[in-house]
Order: C-alpha cells, then structure tokens, then sequence
C-alpha cells in the first residue's frame, strides 16, 4: 500500500510545480480543479511551500527552492503600500501567483493580506523564508545565496521588524489574530505559541545567516547582540509561563492575585477561575504541554499542535518537556492523533466562546476546519518531533494512520470531528501539503539522519 500512496503523492507534487519565466519558483496550494474550495489554493503560499522544498531537498532538486527564495525576495521589495500605509519592509506575502497579462508576458502577484480572505497580513512568511533559507544552505552548502547584499539586507530588515521597540514589556512577539497557519479568527491575537516557536529558531540561526555590517558595532549598536539577549529571554519566559503539567495546574490553582511589587509569584496576574474544566480532567501525569497564548490576566489553555511540535524541533522547550509533550500525545492520541493526524487545536471551541472568538464563522464551527480539526499537512512535523525525541514508535503510528485514507480520500485539506473520522465539510482536495507531508514523513522515518537539515538541530 505504502508504494501506491507514495506513488500518488509524488504525483501530485510534479503536477503542483509552477513555472515563472519558464523556471519552476513554487508550488500551488492545491492542483486545479473548477471546485478549488477558495481562489487563492491556485497559488503558491510560502508556509505551505516548506515541505515542497525539504522534498526538493532530499531529492536533490535544490534549484527549485533557490528560485523560490530569489522570487519571495523580488515581492517583499516590490510591494510596499496598502490602502494608505505602507507595510513595514521585510514583511512577506502568504502567497503569490503567476499572471499573463495581455501581451503575454507574465507576472508576478503577491497577496501580503490585501486579497486573502479577513484581510490579514502574515506574520508567519518571513519566518518560515529564514527558516527555508537556512534549510536550503545547509543541504546545499551554497553560501553565495545567503551572502547577496539583498538576502543581508532582507533579513536585516525582518530583524528590526521583529525587534523593534513597542508598547510591549515581555520578549513575546505580539501580533494580530489569523496571522499564520490560522489564517481566520480564532482568538489567537496576542502571543500565539506558533509565532513565538518560529520567531525562537530565526533568533537562534540569524546568528549564523546574518553578517552585521562593521559599522554597527562602532556605533555601539548590535542587531545580533539584540538577538542573542531576545533569544535567551524568549526562551526562559517560554519555558516557564506557558508550561502546563499538573503540578503548574495546581500552583496556578491556589495563585495568589493583585500581587504588585518585584517578587510576585503570579506575575500576569491569572485568575484561578480561568482554568476551564476540560483541563483539570484532562491532563495527565506524566504529561504537560506549552498553552496557546499568554499575557496579563490571559492563559489560553487550548493546545495547539504546531507551535508545541515547533518547540521541540527548534529545542525551546527542555528535554523534560519535549518528552512531556510526546507523553500527552500518547496518552491522550485519540484526542490528539486520533483517525488523523493531526489535530490542529484541542479542544474546539462551542457556544458562546465559538460565536465571540471567531465571530460565528461557520468554516470553523467546533470540531471542524481550524476549530478542532485534523489537519495532514501537520503530519510530517509530528514525526520529525517523534523521531527527534526517541519516539520512532509513534511517528511510525501516525504515519501508518495516515496512509490508511489519505489516497483513498483523493488527498484532503483537512478532517472534522472529534477524532478526524469525516473528511472536512468544505474541505478542498488534492491538497498539496497534506502530499508533501506523507512523502517527507516517508523519508525521516527511513533515514532519520535528515532531520539534520532542520533548524538548530
Ligand atoms: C488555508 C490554511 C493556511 C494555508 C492555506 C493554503 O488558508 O489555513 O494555513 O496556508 O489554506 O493551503
């Protein structure tokens, strides 16, 4: 079975290449079809092109994803204004598509948010092009890529974006809602984990990426050094205010509130009566998890899968935790895992809390889409986490999970229910993602040696 699902995948893959000038620079989000379950699957998202580009990778087809980086530079300098404001340099789009205009000639159209749908601009772009960038160095050795005045420059300007000062007092990278792998409303403004877990791995390898030009350092000024002191504070608030296992559940249950002063136990200020139900039944013992989000008088409890599983695979959370988190995964792998992996956010949200959060959205009622759906393009990353931690059993579990429909279900976007058993609602097919993602799972799980070309691994 496993040859014809790969066989199935890695067509869709080739089918999904799209050309520019004759150079292949991408992949679309989905292969065409007169049902695309929105216009812009027709394009090439950057998030989405990440396992595209570690299968080119392990291919040895690394032009592809040179020509990809080269393009997402060319737009993030050629697009700057929307509706009267100019959006910060280094900022890069979700996506982009090829156009021909009359005369034939083709070009480029970039979408930073102005198009898509919510009108939200990606925070997570400009990560995952670093993430890439590094990725790509890496496998190749190719360092003139990286060494262009532009690429320099370009990250530069992602560096001050990201570190800049702000109202802000913790080192938590504060953004709008739906702006990264959940791109509609779903309660995540503030400080998502996801965002935190991608800003900690471009802190971490900016330092090899990026050379600061001399003057800096004469003028008593250091990006990098920023960088560094940013890294190191991320990664201590992380790890200490959104871990959760039993014994934080029982601190923040007996906390002390209106603390003031400098040694305050319970800085954010959480309110016990906060802590929902579902957790405290829940969690079990041997187990714990990042939460979603944290500020003053906020924990988001909901688990989310990708900024938990970043976390791991970029080393911000300890050891401990990162075995903590797979020990959830076991434990709790109906939820979590389930008919497919994998669950993008744990619980869903009903009622009320849907109708405030998501502003009644019906694509995310509860247990469907990004509302508590299960989502495959996610499943290469659990099994790089597994197999990174020890745990080649279950990678190998999920996989095998996945195998079972994926084909057969002509390759869907995502799942609903509670355990993922229903293909999704308004799901869009032969999504290339949920392809790429079986066909790098395939490869780590055959040689785990690859997760080498991961970040800060
Ligand atoms: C949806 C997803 C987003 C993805 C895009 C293309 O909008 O929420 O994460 O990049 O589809 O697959």
């Amino acid at each position: 079975m496993s040859t014809e699902v790969l066989d199935s995948s890695r067509k869709i893959l080739e089918h999904s290449i799209m050309y520019y000038q004759g150079r292949p620079v991408g992949t679309l989000a989905a292969l065409p079809s007169s049902k695309l379950a929105a216009e812009n699957y027709a394009e090439c998202f950057i998030r989405d092109f990440v396992p595209s580009a570690l299968v080119f990778l392990i291919q040895g087809r690394s032009n592809i994803v040179k020509n990809f980086l080269e393009t997402v530079l060319t737009l993030k300098t050629s697009e700057r204004v929307i509706a009267g404001h100019e959006i910060q340099p280094g900022v890069m789009p979700a996506s982009f598509r090829v156009e021909v205009e009359k005369n034939g000639r083709e070009k480029l159209v970039a979408d930073f948010g102005e198009r898509a749908i919510g009108r939200v601009a990606p925070v997570d772009s400009m990560m995952w092009w670093i993430i890439l960038l590094d990725i790509y160095t890496k496998s190749t050795g190719d360092i003139e890529l990286v060494s262009r005045p532009e690429f320099q420059r370009t990250m530069e300007q992602i560096l001050h974006l990201c570190l800049k000062d702000s109202f802000e007092v913790s080192p938590a990278l504060l953004v709008p809602d739906a702006c990264s792998m959940i791109d509609r409303r779903m309660g995540i403004y503030g400080h998502p984990l996801e965002i935190q877990s991608l800003f900690y791995g471009v802190l971490k390898i900016i330092q090899n990426l990026y050379k600061e030009p001399k003057e800096y350092s004469k003028n008593n000024f250091s990006l990098l050094h920023t960088a560094k002191i940013r890294e190191q504070a991320l990664l201590n608030y992380v790890r200490i205010f959104y871990w959760l296992d039993l014994k934080r559940l029982n601190e923040i249950h007996r906390y002390r509130t209106e603390e003031f002063g400098l040694d305050s136990t319970n800085v954010l200020n959480i309110h016990p009566e906060s802590i929902p139900n579902w957790v405290v039944n829940w969690l079990p013992h041997n187990s714990g998890y990042l939460v979603g989000n944290v500020s003053a008088g906020r924990m988001d409890f909901r688990f989310f899968a990708l900024g938990n599983i970043l976390s791991i695979l970029f080393n911000l959370s300890t050891d401990e935790q990162s075995d903590k988190i797979l020990n959830l995964y076991e434990s709790k792998w109906n939820d979590l895992i389930g008919d497919m992996p994998v669950k993008i956010i744990y619980p869903a949200m009903e009622g009320l809390e849907w109708e405030i959060r998501t502003g009644s959205d019906p694509k995310n009622v509860p247990w469907s889409y990004q509302n508590g759906g299960n989502w495959p393009a996610l499943l290469w990353t659990f099994v790089a986490a597994a197999i990174k931690s020890g745990r080649q059993d279950i990678a190998e579990h999920a996989y095998q999970t996945a195998l079972k429909r994926l084909m057969e279900d002509n390759w869907p976007e995502y799942y609903d229910g509670h355990s993922g058993r229903l293909i999704g609602r308004r799901s869009n097919f032969r999504q290339v993602w949920t392809a790429t993602s079986v066909i790098l799972s395939h490869h780590f799980l055959e040689d785990p040696a690859l997760l080498k070309l991961l970040p800060n691994s």
